[in-house]
């Protein structure tokens, strides 16, 4: 049973562990959202946990369609990052809402967008969102009507020339100012990929056409979105990996510092590492 081990609030800033044999980090935050009233809570997991840690506990976390999603996937690294993101979609959903990890069930909806059920139904409507790297799964669950979406991306020199090519001439004008102009670029990509997981379409959509505001302050990048002004994004850059959540931008989190707590963890669990040296983004 994937269930909470050790309350590590003293040394994580208020993040839990859970389970024995698979290590999923899990930390919430309060929001409001002056457009409807609406308060809540937003809760976000992570792990880093390999294939064969991940295989082992399976049965403690997947119900069964997706142990039989699962079974249909030939490529190790895609039953990794699969099973990241249930694991870590499923210690979301079960702080923010309680239950059982194994009731959970997360489909794959018509757009490829993750679609959660509790099996036997008595929990409210939800919305989670599902993101991974080739280090880590990153996870968030929310109520249905204040959808949340993630994405962590690994900052490479490699990726350079595709992330630019989804920029617009004053985003790419922005990273060049920006004191690491791949960070930059790394950071606008992971927003644009959340909002696009927020909207639906996911890659279907034209990435220049969410086209970001963007303002740096430190290792954070806060934007809006020119042709979507009811979104706005945050992403922290900490060792080499950005971590984007994206949300109405009329919500506000009771906890300001809650990404970079969230990236601080990440960048702990996963080891530190600077692309661009002293200088994020
Ligand atoms: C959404 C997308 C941009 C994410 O890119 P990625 O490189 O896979 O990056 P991430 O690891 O950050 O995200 C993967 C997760 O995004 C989620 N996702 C996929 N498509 C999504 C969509 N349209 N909307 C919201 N979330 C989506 C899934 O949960 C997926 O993880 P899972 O397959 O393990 O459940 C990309 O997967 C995509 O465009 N998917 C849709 C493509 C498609 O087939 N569309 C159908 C026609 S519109």
């Amino acid at each position: 049973m994937l269930s909470l081990v050790d309350d590590t609030a003293s040394q994580l800033s208020g993040a839990q562990i859970w389970s024995d044999t698979l290590e999923v980090l899990a930390l919430s935050c309060g929001y409001s959202d002056a457009r409807t009233d609406l308060t809540g809570q937003l809760s976000l997991a992570m792990t880093k946990a390999d294939l064969s840690a991940l295989s082992r506990a399976q049965s403690d976390f997947l119900a069964p369609a997706e142990a039989q999603a699962l079974a249909a996937m030939k490529l190790d690294r895609r039953r990794t990052s699969f099973l990241r993101g249930r694991a870590t979609a499923k210690i979301a959903l079960c702080k923010a809402f309680g239950g059982a990890p194994t009731k959970w069930d997360i489909r794959s909806g018509v757009f490829n967008q993750p679609v959660a059920a509790y099996r036997g139904g008595e929990k409210p409507p939800v919305h989670v969102s599902i993101s991974h790297s080739n280090e880590a799964g990153v996870a968030v669950s929310s109520p249905q009507e204040w959808p949340v979406a993630i994405d962590i991306e690994t900052v490479s020199a490699q990726n350079r020339p595709a992330l630019e090519s989804q920029l617009t001439a004053r985003e790419r004008e922005w990273c060049e100012n920006a004191p690491c102009a791949l960070n930059a670029a790394t950071a606008l990509w992971a927003l644009k990929e959340a909002a696009s997981k927020i909207l639906g379409g996911g890659l279907a959509l034209d990435f220049k056409a969410l086209e970001t505001v963007p303002s740096l302050s430190g290792d954070t990048v806060n934007c809006t979105f020119v042709n979507a002004g009811h979104l706005a994004g945050e992403a922290v850059l900490k060792d080499g990996v950005v971590l984007a959540l994206v949300m109405s931008s009329q919500s506000v989190l009771t906890d300001s510092n809650f990404l970079s707590r969230a990236a601080n963890m990440l960048s702990s669990s996963l080891g530190a590492r600077n692309i661009c040296g002293e200088t994020e983004p």
